[in-house]
């Protein structure tokens, strides 16, 4: 049953939906705007092909409710927003080029209610054309493409370190396996960091080359997808598709963690519950993977200094450490505690529309 643009729309809690079509190419353009209590909207691009173009319309709700949560759990002022471009199958370069320039132009209509990053299906090349076409894309440093994926990683690993503390009584990677799933802009260098540290990996993505280059550089076992549920691992990251963890999937678990980079890793809230019965520890997705947006916006802000954007990531690390401690006196999923600490925040900064300025307050991040 297809669900139609009427009744998804009608089902969402979110502000409002900017659409458009690109008759060149054929492709749905969906700025999903959720929540701008805190800023203007801020999150990444998606470009994906979708079996219907609704099902890209979902995917930019779901995604800009995950960026109202991100934003607020790590005190930034900016609201809950992402794009989606739903692309027919096999674009070819030209005609997707053609299509980045026209959405830039979309979004120099919408005069910054939409301020933009790379996302799945999107480059730093994508952005920076983004941002010299409209100058809302965030992070670019003299209009340069900027990576957030390592950021992204860097938060992931150090939200994975108070993981294996809290549930494991050490970070001491040397002992431990993680499975990392989607070997794109963050699951590569996340590969690198774990290897680095001595961390036994096990590889898997759609893509097997995608695999296969990540083993050669960083080692490691490349695994099918099929097989990965069935995995005997201390951690499994996710870090490509969303709503792997699902009613599915969780019974087959063998992980004692989850902690990767994927937004929407679950299906529904109550796949948190079934991770914690499990006793799998579950590091709230938009917490941990806040790394990129944490950085390109204190870039964006003007910060340049190297050391000080790697300690802004790795306080994603503490932070998570306290939601695990806290909800470990309340016997709950993490889950809750990271709701909790961004509730508190929409409502400490979010009380008006249209006032703040986008970016980080003061005295946080
Ligand atoms: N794709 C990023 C995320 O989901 C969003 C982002 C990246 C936003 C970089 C701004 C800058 O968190």
């Amino acid at each position: 049953m297809t669900r139609s643009f009427l009744d998804v729309t009608e089902a969402w809690d979110g502000e409002s939906v900017v659409t458009a079509f690109d008759s060149a190419t054929g492709a749905w353009i969906f700025v999903a705007l959720h929540d701008t209590r805190l800023g203007p909207a801020a999150g990444g691009t998606r470009m994906a092909a979708y079996p219907e173009p609704v099902d890209g319309l979902v995917d930019a709700m779901r995604l800009a409710e995950g960026m109202t949560w991100k934003w607020a759990s790590v005190g930034i002022r900016f609201g809950g927003g992402k794009a989606v471009i739903a692309v027919p199958d096999g674009l070819g370069d030209e005609a997707r080029a053609g299509l980045v320039d026209r959405y830039a132009a979309h979004l120099v209509s919408l005069r910054g209610a939409f301020q933009t990053g790379v996302d799945l299906g999107t480059t730093p090349d994508d952005m920076a054309r983004v941002g010299a076409i409209s100058g809302y894309a965030v992070g670019l440093i003299d209009g340069e493409p900027g990576d957030p994926g390592p950021y992204t990683a860097r938060g992931v690993f150090a939200g994975m370190r108070a993981a294996l503390e809290h549930r494991l009584g050490d970070a001491n990677f040397n002992e431990r396996s993680v499975l990392i799933e989607g070997l794109g802009g963050v699951g590569l260098p996340l590969a690198g960091l774990l290897s680095e540290a001595g961390a036994t990996l096990y590889l898997a993505d759609l893509r097997e080359a995608a695999a296969r280059h990540a083993r050669a550089r960083f080692g490691g076992k490349v695994v099918p997808l099929d097989d990965i549920w069935d995995l005997n691992v201390d951690v499994y990251a996710p870090c490509a598709v969303g709503a792997t963890l699902n009613p599915d999937t969780i019974p087959r678990l063998r992980c004692r963690i989850v902690a990767g980079a994927a937004n929407n890793q679950l299906l529904s809230e109550a796949d948190a519950e079934g991770l914690h019965e499990r006793g799998i520890l579950y590091a709230p997705d938009y917490v941990i993977n806040a790394g990129g947006a944490v950085a390109f916006t204190a870039i964006h802000q003007g910060e340049r200094d190297e050391n000080r954007l790697r300690a802004r990531v790795d306080a994603i690390g503490s932070s998570l450490r306290e939601m695990f401690e806290e909800a470990a006196t309340a016997g709950e999923s993490p889950l809750h505690a990271a709701r909790r600490r961004a509730r508190r925040f929409l409502g400490a900064h979010g009380g008006t529309h249209g006032g703040a300025p986008g970016g980080p307050s003061p005295g946080t991040g």
